[in-house]
């Protein structure tokens, strides 16, 4: 009886090993290097950036997802420093990147997503009818006291990644009419975090 009840409880455990190793496969999407020689010239970039907001089916592949990532917080030193500047080196952004798949935190340190909401959140985040078409919705977040500097942060970031976007024919438009309330509950965000913007991206339509 003892064996049998001893060979249950490893059964069980084994089990439980599985499940954890299978979430730990899904939780966490590890993210192309950025391939630093690609794109236009800035100056031809900076002359094509503008806000677009119609998209075509085409879906946004690693590569491009990691390359725009990077673009808007990304570590570009050895220090761990980013792409963009923060006040007092406070590195608070957050980028949530909402797409096929579910809702995903980018952690820069490591590269990767983390998985945060398997639900299609992108479809019900935005009040404006043209953003479904959008193949990826990224949202930025903040806990920094200091709501000022936290805009400005995002403000960067989104910069950066309309940039990266005119420079390899993506369209993007910032967002600002979100339901930022959903949001804060679905992406499990912590009290003091805060949604500030969204950035809707995706392919153009075919011509
Ligand atoms: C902070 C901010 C919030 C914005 N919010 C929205 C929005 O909710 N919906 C939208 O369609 N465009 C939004 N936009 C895009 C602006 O309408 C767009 O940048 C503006 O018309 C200028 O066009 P351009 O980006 O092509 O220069 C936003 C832009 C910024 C910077």
């Amino acid at each position: 009886m003892k064996r049998i009840l001893g060979l249950i409880i490893c059964g069980v455990l084994m089990m439980a090993q599985q499940v954890y190793a299978q979430d730990k496969i899904v939780t966490e999407v590890p993210l192309p290097e950025p391939d630093y020689q690609s794109g236009r010239p800035l100056m031809q970039t900076l002359a094509d950036r503008h806000t677009y907001r119609e998209f075509g089916p085409r879906v946004i592949n690693d590569q491009n997802l990691a390359e725009l990532l990077w673009a808007a917080n990304g570590v570009n030193r050895p220090d761990g420093k980013r792409t963009i500047p923060t006040a007092r080196d406070s590195r608070d952004l957050d980028v949530y990147v909402l797409k096929q798949g579910g809702a995903y935190r980018y952690n820069p340190d490591r590269h990767m997503l983390e998985l945060v909401n398997p639900a299609a959140l992108r479809y019900t985040a935005a009040k404006q009818d043209f953003v479904k078409q959008a193949d990826v919705l990224l949202v930025y977040v903040s806990n920094n006291k200091n709501r000022e500097y936290a805009a400005m942060h995002a403000g960067s970031a989104y910069q950066g990644v309309g940039l990266y976007c005119a420079s390899v024919g993506l369209n993007n438009v910032v967002l600002g009419m979100i339901d930022k309330d959903m949001l804060h509950k679905e992406l499990h965000l912590n009290d003091d975090d805060y949604v500030i913007i969204a950035q809707a991206l995706g392919w153009p339509k075919k011509k």
